[in-house]
């Protein structure tokens, strides 16, 4: 726990010029409340994920259905976080209901563990997007404080896995656009000390439709 606090410090010191701040008090409100999860083997992992086949393929990356994020490649502690919030309830996932009911925690971790190993998605950004969201995702918005998204999702999307901090790049702009506003209005709420929120808080529709875009171009 020690050597992730380091790392990641010093990791968005370096790209968080002029807020590092207000990335810095983010990020320790952050550390404290790391869960531990039980460690996940891949291969077992690939034996689990029947029900998962349907929406998310056996890649992660399916993209058939609207709305159902691509989940290859994502950093596993974040997906590990996401199964247990999605199956408490902590996060509200309609379509999700049930689907891990049969998973315990080990099971879990071994789908977490499996996902990550895939490749990441690959997207393309729409041009006309780019200036706002690239302006966005690498400067944050410097007027309310609010610390630049490569921070954290790194600068070219593929996120921190040590800290839990999720990969964008290749994701479904739809999925993202959607995130951020439910960021936004508070309907999703199982970010730790409200990071998402209170920077979601702060960007307008015009600028989630960017981000949203932007990120899916990224690698
Ligand atoms: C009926 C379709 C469906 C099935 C089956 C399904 N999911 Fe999902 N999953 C979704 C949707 C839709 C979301 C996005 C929920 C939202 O909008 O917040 C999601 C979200 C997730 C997320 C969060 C991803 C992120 O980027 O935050 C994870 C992790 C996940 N699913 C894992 C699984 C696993 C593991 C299984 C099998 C045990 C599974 N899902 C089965 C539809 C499905
Ligand atoms: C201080 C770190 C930090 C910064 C800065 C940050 N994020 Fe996040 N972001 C997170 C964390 C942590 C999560 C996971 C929250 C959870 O546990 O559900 C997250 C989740 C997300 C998600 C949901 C991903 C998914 O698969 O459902 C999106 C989208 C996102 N962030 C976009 C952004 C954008 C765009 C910005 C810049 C405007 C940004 N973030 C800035 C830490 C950060």
């Amino acid at each position: 726990m020690k050597n992730t606090a380091v790392n990641t410090t010093s990791f968005v010191s370096t790209f968080v010029s002029g807020t590092v701040s207000a990335a810095a008090i983010v990020f320790t409100a952050l550390v404290g409340s790391v869960q531990v999860f039980a460690q996940g083997d891949a291969a077992a992992g690939a034996e689990k994920i029947t029900v998962c086949l349907a929406c998310h393929g056996s890649d992660g990356n399916m993209s058939t259905l609207p709305n159902v994020p691509k989940i290859g490649g994502q950093t596993e502690k974040y997906l590990l976080k996401q199964m247990h919030d999605i199956k408490t309830g902590v996060r509200a996932a309609p379509l999700m209901t049930g689907m891990l009911n049969a998973l315990n925690d080990q099971d879990m971790a071994d789908v977490a563990a499996y996902y990550a190993s895939q490749p990441l998605a690959q997207g393309a950004a729409e041009p006309e997007k780019v200036a706002l969201g690239e302006t966005l995702y690498r400067a944050g918005i410097a007027e309310i404080g609010a610390a630049a998204c490569s921070a954290c999702h790194s600068p070219n999307g593929e996120g921190l896995s040590s800290a839990g901090y999720p990969a964008l790049s290749g994701q479904d702009p739809a999925y993202t656009e959607l995130q951020l506003k439910a960021f936004r209005s508070g309907m999703r709420n199982n970010d730790d000390a409200e990071v998402m929120r209170s920077i979601a808080a702060r960007l307008s529709d015009e600028e989630i439709a960017a981000l949203a875009s932007y990120v899916s171009g990224l690698r």
